[in-house]
């Protein structure tokens, strides 16, 4: 298996829930490292660039205007199949369709206040990592 690196986003539902410690745990015990880690207001722009591939769907205004309704805690986790992994503790983007035991299905309400985002392949990890940290601000624990 691959040392690799993901993008996690724990969303303005799950940080005003007061779970940011117990999605890391999860993290944690997954045995995923936290290399990077700010918590930020996104502005509309902010957010509008990083959904961009999104933009023409239908929920793009709505998943927008979500994403700068309250601060959210963005990490960097570097691990063993990170990407896979990170998304497994995640669980199905509708929290209905989540399986037992996962963040979503423990932590989120609904398909648009799902409580956490994660990258969906290491490329993509790549520039969603580089969207929120520069290089200097990530810190290899391998
Ligand atoms: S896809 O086609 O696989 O890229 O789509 P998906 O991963 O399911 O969703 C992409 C992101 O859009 C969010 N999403 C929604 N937001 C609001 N309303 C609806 N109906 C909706 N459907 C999907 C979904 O949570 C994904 O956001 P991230 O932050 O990547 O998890």
């Amino acid at each position: 298996m691959a040392l690799e690196r993901t993008l996690s986003i724990i969303k303005p539902d799950a940080v005003a829930k007061n779970v940011i410690g117990q999605i890391y745990a999860r993290f944690e015990a997954a045995g995923l490292k936290i290399v990077a880690a700010k918590m930020k207001q996104l502005s509309r722009a902010e957010a509008e660039g990083f959904y961009a591939v999104h933009s023409a769907r239908p929920f793009f205004k709505a998943l927008v205007e979500f994403m700068i309704s309250g601060p959210v805690m963005i990490q960097a986790l570097e691990g063993e199949n990170a990407v896979l992994k990170h998304r497994d503790l995640m669980g199905a983007t509708n929290p209905k369709e989540a399986a037992a035991g996962t963040i979503r299905a423990d932590f989120a309400d609904s398909i648009d206040a799902n409580a956490v985002h994660g990258s969906d392949a290491v490329d993509t990890a790549k520039n969603e990592i580089a969207y929120f940290f520069s290089a200097i601000e990530v810190n290899s624990r391998a």
